[in-house]
């Protein structure tokens, strides 16, 4: 492996690349957000236009998504178009143990719980560092919140023992925006999360709560990428 390699890029890569070669022909394909799904969705796309792939159509869980198959010529369906999703491939900010989740380090999480959870396999891809032993440690909760009842929210996450940062854009003034028009509360949890699948309900069920980044029970196959003994390798987790 040369110096200049990123390492973390180069794990995000081959894992995206991994994913992306167990699609098959005739498929729908659930494209994530991210820059490892990023890498899936362009090694699909070269797929496609080597003839390795046919009949391929891709369902986006966010404007990114949109346009990196836009780029890689994959054609889009909305869900009102299809009746099912074969396989969808998609990131992760944590992974536990059991294979939950916590995601919407890009603010997508809403639009791709709804195309994760439809496929009839979800496959994730990670980099080593996103595996964790408890979700929470390493990551904040991402909470999509329509934009009125953003400090009611954040007072009652409080309450049931959240810590709450209003996420800022990058490079833009003011709040980050979702995709859907809502903002995003981060959430943290002193000493983690202790469970998932309750604290997922409990955070939903918050009028003015359009989706919470906890994806609990949902994932097929996680499919992790390393760096061993200076080689990239991808393994089944
Ligand atoms: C976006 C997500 C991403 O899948 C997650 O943040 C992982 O991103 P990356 O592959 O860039 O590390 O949930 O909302």
């Amino acid at each position: 492996m040369s110096a200049e390699v990123d390492p973390v890029k180069l794990m995000k890569q081959q894992v995206g690349y991994a994913a992306a070669a167990r699609v098959q022909s005739g498929s729908i394909v659930g494209l994530g957000t991210g820059s490892t799904t990023a890498y899936a969705i362009q090694a699909i796309g070269e797929r496609l236009q080597s003839g390795d792939l046919k009949d391929i159509k891709g369902v986006p869980t966010s404007f990114q998504a949109i346009v990196l198959a836009r780029d890689f010529g994959i054609p889009l369906v909305s869900l009102d178009e299809v009746d099912h999703i074969d396989v969808a491939i998609d990131g992760a900010d944590e992974v536990d143990p059991q294979k939950n989740l916590i995601k919407g380090g890009g603010a997508a999480h809403t639009q791709e719980k709804i195309v994760d959870t439809l496929a009839n396999q979800f496959i994730v891809v990670v980099d080593g560092g996103k595996l964790s032993n408890k979700l929470g440690t390493n990551f904040l909760l991402p909470v999509e919140v329509i934009p009125m009842a953003v400090t009611p929210v954040m007072r009652l996450i409080q309450k049931l023992g959240g810590q709450t940062t209003l996420r800022m854009g990058v490079k833009k003034a003011g709040p980050v925006v979702t995709d859907n028009g809502n903002l995003v509360i981060d959430v943290k949890y002193e000493g983690g999360i202790n469970d998932p699948t309750e604290l997922e309900k409990t955070l939903n069920n918050i009028p003015g709560v359009v989706e919470n980044g906890i994806f609990a029970g949902v994932t097929d196959i996680v499919l992790v990428g390393e760096i061993i003994d200076g080689k990239p390798s991808v393994r089944e987790f």
